[in-house]
């Protein structure tokens, strides 16, 4: 154990925040980063010497007959927690329903129309916004949440100066999607080619086995899937892929591959992060 642990003995908790805005340090364990494990003064005395955020988005949808329905939602919030250990920046709850309306014609999907989620996440980024975080650093883990977050933080800046919010010139929001990291597409491509596939894919069903050990024994071969295509409505979507895979075999997908993603992931991401955190424009 390092030495500063010993030295956080203050009233005043030292969650691993630098002195300068930008400043980043690696903290012992996540619990320290958790916005749900912290009360308001502690939270007020962060804001004091870091003003950046990270917000998990995830989906809850389908993922093939053999992966779980929390997929996205594991995924982002894992990569978060570790982003946000790596460089004591506040991680807050995982925002765990997306935009999954194509996936509604498989059992256990509970989508957010996009006008639902763009509203939810406008109000999260102006609710930190409110307390004077200015970076706000979304990590998500289902592509089809990005438009509707691009939207949401263009209306949370309009929102933001239409309220004259002290932080609006200089709220800033980032989008940053885990599984189209450099090092991670690198990796997926490295260990599963063209099987990789573009839903329910082995890297992300890799990623939860090694979060959730007990969806192993879940894993199965699986027939030949359905080539990606173009996405419509839920009856469309099923039809083109009637067991919700898009050209993936997550059969492919190992634990172990799932915690080296997880660690490219959140290499990739904390440097992101900490050169969003240290921009002045
Ligand atoms: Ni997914």
């Amino acid at each position: 154990m390092p030495e500063s642990a010993e030295l956080s003995t203050t009233d005043q908790p030292d969650i691993g925040l630098g002195s300068a805005p930008g400043d980043t340090v690696e903290v012992e364990g996540v619990d320290a980063i958790r916005l749900q494990l912290r009360s308001w003064p502690e939270v007020e005395a962060y804001l004091r010497r870091c003003r950046g955020v990270i917000v998990p988005l995830g989906s809850t949808e389908q993922h093939g007959p053999t992966g779980a329905i929390g997929t996205d939602a594991l995924t982002a919030e894992a990569v978060a927690l570790e982003v946000g250990r790596r460089t004591g920046v506040l991680v807050t709850p995982a925002q765990a329903f997306g935009m999954a309306e194509h996936h509604l014609g498989f059992a256990g999907t509970v989508s957010l129309q996009p006008s639902t989620l763009m509203a939810v996440l406008h109000d999260v980024v102006l609710s930190l916004a409110r307390h004077g975080f200015e970076r706000v650093y979304v990590i998500n883990g289902h592509g089809g949440n990005i438009a509707t977050a691009k939207a949401a933080f263009a209306q949370a800046y309009a929102t933001a100066t239409a309220r004259s919010l002290p932080v609006a010139s200089r709220l800033r929001c980032k989008l940053a999607n885990w599984f189209m990291a450099p090092p991670v597409m690198q990796k997926a491509r490295q260990l599963y080619g063209e099987r990789e596939g573009h839903h329910a894919t082995p890297s992300e069903i890799a990623l939860t086995l090694h979060l959730e050990p007990s969806l192993i024994a879940k894993q199965r071969p699986l027939p030949e899937p359905a080539p990606p295509g173009p996405i419509h409505g839920p009856d469309d979507f099923r039809r083109r892929h009637p067991d919700g895979r898009m050209g993936s075999d997550p059969y492919l997908a190992r634990a172990d591959h799932g915690q080296t993603l997880l660690e490219l992931a959140a290499a990739a991401l904390a440097a992101d992060l900490q050169t969003f955190l240290a921009a002045d424009d």
